[in-house]
């Protein structure tokens, strides 16, 4: 791997991500911050996965958001669907990714750093939306803030029945486990062309990774906020499905 873009795409926050979406020397994927082989030719079944838990997505005139979107085929996908079922889509990234996106009238685009710059659309649309999509952004979300405030200002933006899928969590606690069995061994040593063991850390400090614990938190405080919530488990077919997992949140 290039050493520059390596560099360019580790230790990603919201403003490194800004530099990504500028640098027209990068792939789509590699402006939100993936290496080709985890997101070319793959978005089709990640946005198709996402639809099996997103159900409203697949109701007619709903107001869906879309925290972190990025730029790649995913937000396209979402583009298209909400035009076809005639819904209020409100993107929320950097104004830089923001740019790379088409225009159109059932859009909003809210250049944003969420939840911190977001009173617009908590003044605006709390209690209102039917679908919150926020797909491989909480591991940065969570760096930037408390994990309860960010649950609890996301919840209270949901309608009746209203949905959010935090997918995408990368879990280490999931990953240890892949990696210690036959068939994470066998996954390591055929991706790298190594007789060599993956390495493996139980019972160690983990500085900033997201674990079953963070997982089983954040389920504990939507059911006890008055929420269902669910921990599930992304289709095989999926890029990252052996190390990440999704969390389904219902309002009732
Ligand atoms: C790994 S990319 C995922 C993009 C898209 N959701 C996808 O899965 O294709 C993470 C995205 O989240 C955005 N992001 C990171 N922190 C954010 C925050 N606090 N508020 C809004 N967007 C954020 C980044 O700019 C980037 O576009």
């Amino acid at each position: 791997m290039e050493k520059n873009k390596e560099d360019k795409l580790s230790n990603l926050n919201f403003d490194k991500f800004r530099a990504l979406a500028r640098d027209n020397s990068l792939s789509m994927y590699e402006k939100i911050g993936f290496y080709d082989k985890f997101r070319e030719g793959k978005e089709k079944v990640i946005f198709e996965d996402i639809l099996t838990k997103l159900k409203n997505l697949s109701g007619n005139g709903k107001t869906v958001i879309d925290i972190g979107c990025g730029c790649s085929e995913l937000p396209v996908m979402l583009i298209e669907l909400c035009r076809i079922k005639g819904h209020h889509l409100i993107l929320i990234d950097s104004k830089e990714m923001l740019d790379q996106l088409p225009d159109a009238e059932f859009i909003t685009k809210m250049p944003a750093q969420y939840p911190k710059d977001c009173e617009e659309l908590f003044k605006n649309f709390s209690g209102k939306a039917d679908a919150i999509l926020i797909y491989s952004v909480l591991h940065y979300i969570v760096e930037e803030i408390n994990l309860m405030e960010f649950l609890d200002k996301t919840m209270s933006l949901l309608s009746d029945k209203g949905e959010i899928l935090i997918g995408d969590i990368p879990n280490v606690s999931k990953r240890n486990r892949f990696f210690s069995s036959k068939s994470g061994i066998e996954f390591h040593q055929q991706n790298n062309n190594t007789e060599d063991l993956p390495e493996v850390k139980f019972n160690s400090l983990e500085n900033n990774q997201i674990d079953d614990a963070m997982l089983f938190f954040i389920l504990a405080r939507c059911r006890n906020s008055g929420f269902d919530s669910y921990l599930c488990q992304q289709d095989a077919s999926l890029p990252m499905a052996n190390r990440r997992d999704d969390i389904l949140i219902v309002k009732p």
